[in-house]
């Protein structure tokens, strides 16, 4: 059984993912804070909703620097007793406070097949470019944005003629059920990160 701290800054669908298949028994994992970037954030009432312990930092606090939230979110994650720090739809980068206090234990979910379209915008970016394949990608933080060793990716073809939303929904079905199976795999404890930064899966 692994404890999770998330961070999101929106919807949290991903959030209520993971905690749903918590709730099912089909990931052996504790969501034991959650943090948002944005007081208003759709995702904090859906987390109340499950129950689950919430905190928001002001965007005040985010312009005194990424280092002074970073420090708050460390301290509060360790206090929650948190072995994972779980990025599910964080806008922010995380820096040196959250990585050096959570080695190699952050991981982020990014809505394409890295290392293309990194960034804020990554479904747009894809869907204006045509993209004949789409995908998400699961990976560990570093301090390089979307660049940590990637730990998990799920592919598929992309319909003729699809809508930028209709893109959006396929994407984030496949996100709802990758986020919790690879988390399920760090709670086996079958994820290595290798000396040339790759990912290893154990059988
Ligand atoms: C998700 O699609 C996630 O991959 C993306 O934001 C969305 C959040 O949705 N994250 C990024 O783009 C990070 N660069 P949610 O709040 O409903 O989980």
């Amino acid at each position: 059984m692994i404890k999770l701290g998330v961070l999101i800054s929106g919807t949290g669908s991903n959030l209520i993912a993971i905690q749903e298949a918590i709730e099912r028994g089909e990931l052996d994992a504790s969501i034991e804070l959650v943090i948002s970037s944005r007081p208003n954030a759709k995702g904090l009432t859906r987390a109340h909703e499950h129950g689950l312990k919430t905190m928001a930092l002001s965007k005040e606090l985010y312009d005194l620097g990424a280092q002074a939230a970073d420090e708050i979110i460390a301290s509060q994650m360790m206090e929650a007793g948190v072995d994972f720090i779980v990025m599910a739809g964080y806008m922010r980068k995380v820096t040196q406070p959250i990585l050096q206090g959570f080695p190699n234990r952050v991981i982020n979910i990014h809505p394409a097949l890295l290392p293309s379209f990194q960034g804020a915008h990554a479904i747009e970016e894809a869907w204006l470019k045509g993209v004949k394949v789409a995908g998400v990608s699961i990976h560990f933080a570093n301090e390089v944005y979307d660049q940590g060793p990637i730990i998990a990716q799920r592919a598929f073809d992309v319909p003729e003629g699809v809508t930028l939303e209709e893109l959006e929904s396929l994407i984030h079905e496949v996100e709802h059920k990758l986020y919790p199976e690879v988390l399920q795999k760090l709670a086996e404890d079958r994820v290595r990160i290798m000396p040339d930064n790759t990912v290893r899966i154990l059988d």
